[in-house]
């Protein structure tokens, strides 16, 4: 029996509805796999913002060490800037963590009508890989002559050898284990230093795996072909930016933004990963019980896989893809009318 502590950090809004239904799966899928789980649930969230004045307490960080793995809801909540959920608790987890490579799977599975035409269930089957500590996202920039006319702000984009190097050369590798096809995602012709440098590492990264074909696009040519051929994608490797646009365009084009799950990894296995849906907290729809909780199965799924156990993991997207091409079981997003728990019951019958 292997056991592994896990941080729950539910979050907000649909996050503290999703994040059950992803425990109650990884609890099945250990009992047939001898993987046990122990949990440590944290309240950090917006609400908490709003009771005390920040997102996690200052010895956040340290709290979270000590798990094997970390699986967040969402966080959001109406009244609280979205700079404060993302600056105050994902970002900080991120790069303490050095979780540097965010990877994004889209499947358009069976059972689901892709609002793509072209979009067939099977032939759809790719990943985004996102860099996830720098790039776009940085603190370095300002304001000047707030409230002047001649206002300004600059933001800086900090690409540097190590960062770039290391997301493209798991990339590379990922590749090499799946169809052997990468793209990566430029903007060289409009962007001239970090986008050319960030060409140039992905050649010289991609001169030491023969076997993986490298092809590079830009941004914009790029998310045009998701839509319209989405299926010749194997492994896409991003910026900050361009991936996290491009994980949420793919995520539409496999049906919907309940449906996607995400890694934040440190591969090195020196710092915990976290999981996460790709959604955040809906306030539209929080407190019904009828958030689709794929995204957060899915992520739990994500979780095993990294944890070492491959089997388990495709256990539960197996299960997830049992259900949606033999039942009509299927939450409001997806045109169904089931809850977040009958879903779930589904998905726990099929495994
Ligand atoms: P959202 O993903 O929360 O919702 C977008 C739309 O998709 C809404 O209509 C929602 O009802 C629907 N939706 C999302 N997930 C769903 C699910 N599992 N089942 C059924 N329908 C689902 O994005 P939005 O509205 O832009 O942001 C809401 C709040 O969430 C904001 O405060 C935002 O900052 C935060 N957010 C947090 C993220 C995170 O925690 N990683 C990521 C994205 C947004
Ligand atoms: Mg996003």
């Amino acid at each position: 029996m292997t056991t592994h502590n896990v941080a729950l950090i539910p979050g907000d809004g649909i996050g503290t509805e999703v994040l059950p239904a992803a425990r109650l799966v990884l609890d099945a899928v250990g009992r047939r796999h001898r993987i046990a789980f122990t949990y440590t649930q944290f309240d950090w969230s917006c609400e908490r913002y709003l009771r005390v004045g920040s997102m996690m307490p200052d010895d956040g960080l340290d709290r979270l060490r000590e798990h094997d793995a970390i699986l967040l809801g969402a966080v959001g909540y109406p009244g609280v800037p979205d700079h404060v959920s993302l600056w105050g608790l994902l970002i900080p987890i991120r790069r303490a963590f050095q979780q540097y490579v965010n990877l994004r799977p889209i499947r358009v599975f069976e059972g689901l009508t892709s609002p793509v035409r072209g979009a067939v269930a099977g032939d759809v089957d790719f990943v985004v890989v996102r860099e996830n500590t720098e790039g776009e996202y940085s603190e370095i920039g300002g304001r000047t002559n707030r409230g002047l006319p001649d206002e300004m702000a600059v933001q800086q984009a900090v690409f540097t050898r190590t960062g770039v190097t290391r997301v493209v050369d798991f990339a590379l590798a990922l590749a090499e284990r799946r169809r052997g096809h990468l793209t990566s995602a430029t903007k060289s012709n409009g962007i001239v230093h970090t986008m050319p440098f960030w060409d140039e590492l992905v050649a010289e990264r991609a001169a030491g795996h023969p076997d993986v074909v490298c092809v590079q696009e830009h941004i914009d040519a790029l998310a045009a072909k998701f839509v319209l051929d989405p299926a010749r994608f194997d492994v896409v490797v991003a910026s900050n930016l361009f991936g996290d646009i491009l994980s949420d365009l793919a995520a539409a084009v496999a049906g919907g933004i309940g449906i996607a799950p995400s890694a934040n990894l440190n591969p090195e296995g020196d710092h915990p990963s976290m999981f996460e849906p790709v959604h955040g907290s809906a306030p539209d729809i929080a407190g019904q019980g009828v958030a689709n909780p794929i995204g957060a199965i899915w992520s739990a799924a994500m979780m095993l896989d990294h944890l070492g156990h491959p089997e388990a993991a495709a256990d539960i997207t197996d299960a997830i893809a049992r259900v949606l091409a033999t039942s009509t079981v299927r939450t409001r997003d997806l045109g169904g009318s089931a809850s977040t728990t009958e879903f779930t019951s589904a998905v726990l019958s099929a495994l």
